[in-house]
């Protein structure tokens, strides 16, 4: 990687139960970074839950918001963002976080997505009768956004803190590369 791309922020990209939270939180405590989730600024913009934004406004109003706040995004600087599990399956998302972040994705597999977040009610997209299922139908569909991510980081059988010093040395390196 060599060239003059800026990288001053780094994104998280991927499924729903991979850990980007969490990660994403021990990630910016570590590099002294502000920590900013997409969800919750919807949430907190739109005044209501994701489920309730789902539920009466739609699906096609929730991925507005989160484009709105990509958008904003390109004025950030040292800040960890942990994105919406839906959020790069919009091309423009994706190709705007590229623009000032190293994106880098977390990965697992179906069986290990769903063994996370069975007990979790608050996503409205797994609230199936079978999430299983449901999971990897879209996992198939977002694995080509997924998987242009500058890095994709497996998370299996790996705790937070193991993640989250692997993506900080991936950020550190394309920091060096990029300069
Ligand atoms: C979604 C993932 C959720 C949240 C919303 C939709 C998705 O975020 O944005 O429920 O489309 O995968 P997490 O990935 O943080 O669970």
């Amino acid at each position: 990687m060599s060239g003059t791309r800026p990288i001053e922020n780094l994104a998280l990209i991927g499924f729903m139960g991979t850990g980007k939270s969490s990660v994403g939180r021990l990630v910016a405590q570590l590099l002294h970074f502000t920590y900013l989730d997409t969800d919750q600024v919807v949430e907190c913009r739109a005044h209501k839950s994701i489920s309730e934004i789902f539920e009466k406004d739609g699906e096609p109003t929730f991925r507005q918001w989160e484009q709105v706040i990509v958008e904003e995004l390109i004025h950030r600087k040292t800040t960890v963002i942990s994105t919406g599990g839906g959020l790069p399956i919009n091309q423009g998302n994706l190709d705007s976080l590229k623009t000032h972040a190293l994106v880098v994705c977390l990965w697992a597999s179906a069986d290990t997505i769903y063994e996370r977040v069975r007990d979790h009610d608050h996503r409205p997209l797994l609230a199936e009768l079978d999430p299983l299922a449901k999971i990897r139908e879209l996992l198939s569909i977002r694995e080509p956004y997924y998987r242009q991510a500058d890095v994709l980081v497996n998370t299996e059988r790996r705790s937070v803190r193991e993640v989250a010093v692997q993506v900080i040395h991936q950020f550190h390196m394309a920091q060096a590369a990029y300069r």
